[in-house]
Parts: structure tokens; sequence; C-alpha cells
């Protein structure tokens, strides 16, 4: 069900989820658990905001001084341009500001920014924010924008999840700092994955946030979401704890292992590990494991080989499927007419059938 949302909000465009005070707290601590000074001296601009409400300004702006920040740069979209469309009024934060405009309201983004102690009471924090409105919308995508991208040193954000493949190449491209929350299919997107292969990027240290905030106060549950990240932080060079393949097939907890042999894909030159927690550490072949395996990836235990997908991008396939080879699979399994997509997964023979696998990584052993 969570899924089903992730993915409604993502089709409907509906980006308009605001993430909690304390998820944001626990990933960000992490990266300073590692390295105190991730953000010392540095220039962070969080983008994608609403910094009015957003706990990611209120996150840097109350630690502004503990981290050590050369300057805080926040901005928001205009109402307007957003797809999720409400009963919205300017609050008195922005009507009761000599700043305000009727006229900017709608159709400006605006920008928060924190540098010193501007309203002179010996710290800097939350009060020192100073706003104003943008000269466009506020999209990201806009040069306005793109120049703040290019002064910053980190970006920070839950960026629109229907943008998010335009989003971090647009981090990419300037070769910045980032930690942001996406969907976890993303990192299946083949503009996505190619980077977590060669360790570009990677997961965070905290699993996605379980529930955001929503515009009319209540929560939204969203199952499938987690951090992507190029600062480094400790617990991705801690190795799994695996056992050796004869103990797994001896006492694995899963039904699907225990007593059985491990399977190799009728189209991949590798074996079917379908828990991350049943990766056998003798195994100096590939393996294909779950997506979920990158929560755990420790890039010192193991290499990324590949994903299994549809255009071989990667090499690793050993077998082709003809068209009628996957209707006849259709058929054979189903009892009706129909495809079966052989070709974009990994597939086992079972009981003389073909079986699809679900999404896997195929990884090895680092030699
Ligand atoms: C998932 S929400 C997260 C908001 C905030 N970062 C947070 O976590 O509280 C994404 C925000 O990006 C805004 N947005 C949508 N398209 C955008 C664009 N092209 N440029 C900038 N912001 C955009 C949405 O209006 C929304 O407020």
């Amino acid at each position: 069900m969570a899924n089903k949302n992730l993915s409604r909000a993502k089709n409907a465009k509906n980006d308009e989820f605001y993430t909690q005070f304390a998820d944001i707290e626990k990933e960000l601590n992490a990266y300073l658990d590692y390295d105190a000074d991730t953000f010392r001296g540095k220039t962070v601009l969080l983008p994608c905001d609403d910094p009015e409400w957003s706990n990611f300004t209120r996150f840097f702006a109350q630690k502004f001084e503990i981290l050590g920040l050369k300057k805080l740069i926040s901005t928001s979209f205009a109402i307007k341009s957003k797809t999720y469309k409400t009963k919205w009024q300017p609050t008195p934060f922005e009507t009761e500001n000599p700043n305000y405009n009727a006229d900017k309201s709608k159709t400006h983004g605006k920008i928060f920014t924190l540098i010193h102690d501007s309203n002179r009471n010996g710290k800097i924090d939350i009060e020192d924010l100073r706003w104003n409105y943008l000269e466009g919308n506020g999209d990201f995508r806009s040069d306005e924008i793109k120049r703040l991208r290019d002064g910053a040193d980190i970006i920070v954000t839950n960026p629109p999840f229907s943008l998010f493949r335009e989003f971090l190449a647009w981090i990419v491209e300037a070769d910045k700092q980032f930690v942001i929350i996406g969907n976890m299919n993303a990192i299946t997107y083949k503009e996505v994955f190619p980077l977590i292969k060669e360790n570009k990027i990677w997961l965070g240290v905290s699993s996605g946030a379980k529930e955001y905030l929503k515009p009319d106060g209540g929560f939204q549950k969203m199952g499938n979401t987690c951090w992507f990240t190029n600062l480094e932080h400790g617990r991705r060079h801690r190795p799994l704890q695996l056992m050796t393949m004869a103990e797994n097939i001896k006492f694995s907890k899963h039904k699907e292992i225990r007593g059985k042999e491990y399977q190799k894909y009728d189209n991949y030159d590798a074996i079917e590990v379908p828990f991350t927690d049943a990766i056998p550490s003798d195994y100096e072949g590939v393996m294909g494991v779950p997506i979920s395996f990158l929560d755990k990836y420790c890039p010192e235990q193991f290499e990324i080989m590949g994903m299994c997908e549809n255009e071989d991008l990667y090499q690793l396939k050993t077998k082709i499927y003809e068209s009628a080879e996957c209707k006849q699979a259709y058929f054979d399994k189903f009892g009706k007419k129909g495809t079966y997509d052989l070709n974009a997964s990994g597939v086992l023979i079972k009981n003389d059938l073909y079986e699809k696998v679900f999404q896997r990584i195929l990884i090895r052993k680092k030699q």
C-alpha cells in the first residue's frame, strides 16, 4: 500500500510532502559522527524547499554555529508553478515583512539566506535568516538557481520525486556534494545505477523515513524512500557478517535457502540469492541480490558488476530470449496467450518452467 502511494505520488506529480525534523537529524548526525567537520566552512544550498516551514532549513539554521557553516541558502518554488493546488494564503511571516510584494507572492520563488548575526544578539541562528523574492519561480533548472548551485559546496534536500533523475543529473553535472531523498526504485534508473556501480554515489545511513508531512498537516506513508549521497559515512565500510554457502544451506532462517541448492540463472552466469543475509561468504562467482542489498553494501567487501536489465548494458547476459520463446514461456506458465518479458530480468528454471525473479543487482566478492 505504501509503495502504491509512492508511485501514485510520482505519477500524479504530486511532489508536495515534507520531511520531518527527526528524520533529517538522524541522517545528518550520522555524517557528523563520522566527521564533525563535514559542513565546516561550507556553503550549503537547500533547493526545492519551503524555507518558511522547512525542517531542512530549521536544522541547518539552528546548528549554523555548531556545524561551522559559511553560508546557508534555501530556496522555494513559486506557489503558482506547483502542480499541487491548494487554497493558499501568504502567511503573516511574509505579509508583515517589509519585503512583501503581493504581485510576486504567488509567481516568484523565495530565497532565504543565513550568513551572520544580522540581529546582533550574539549568536547566529534561525532568527538571523533573511529572505527575499527570487527573480524567477525558483525552478532548480533555472539559470538563477543553477548559479546558486555552482556557488554551493553541498546540496541537501528532498527533491520532487517526479524530477528525481533530472535533479540528480543537475547535481552531478556541477560535481557537487549532496545528501538527498529519493524513491528506492531510483537505484535501478539507468541514469542512477552506473553512478552507484562506480562508487560515485551511495545510499545514506538511515533507511528513508516511513512518513512525511502533507500540506494539510496530515502524514503521508512512504514505504520505499532512502537517502542518496556522495558524502562519506562510516557505516558503508562495515562488512556484512555472512555464513558460507554450506552454513546457509544448513542453518538459514529462510525456507527458500535451507536444505536447498543455490540456483543458477538461465540467462546470467550467476546464482540467485533472494535475501541479502543469505549471500554466501565463500562464493567466488557473480550473485544476483535484491536492490535492498545496497543498504548494506560495503565496497571493500563486494564489487557491483551490473544489474539484470533489458539492454544488457553491463554485458553480463549469457542468453537473449527470442520473442517466440517469451510467448511460449507465458503460455506454459499462465495457460493463456501473452509475452513473458524474460529479457528484463534474471530467469530461473523451476519445474521445467521459466520464472523471472525480482529486480537483482549482480555482485561479486572483492578479489
Ligand atoms: C518532496 S517536496 C519536499 C520539500 C522539502 N524539501 C522538504 O523535504 O520538506 C519537493 C518540493 O519541490 C518543489 N518543486 C517541484 N518542482 C520543482 C522544481 N522544478 N524546482 C524546484 N522545486 C520544485 C515542490 O513544490 C515541493 O515543495
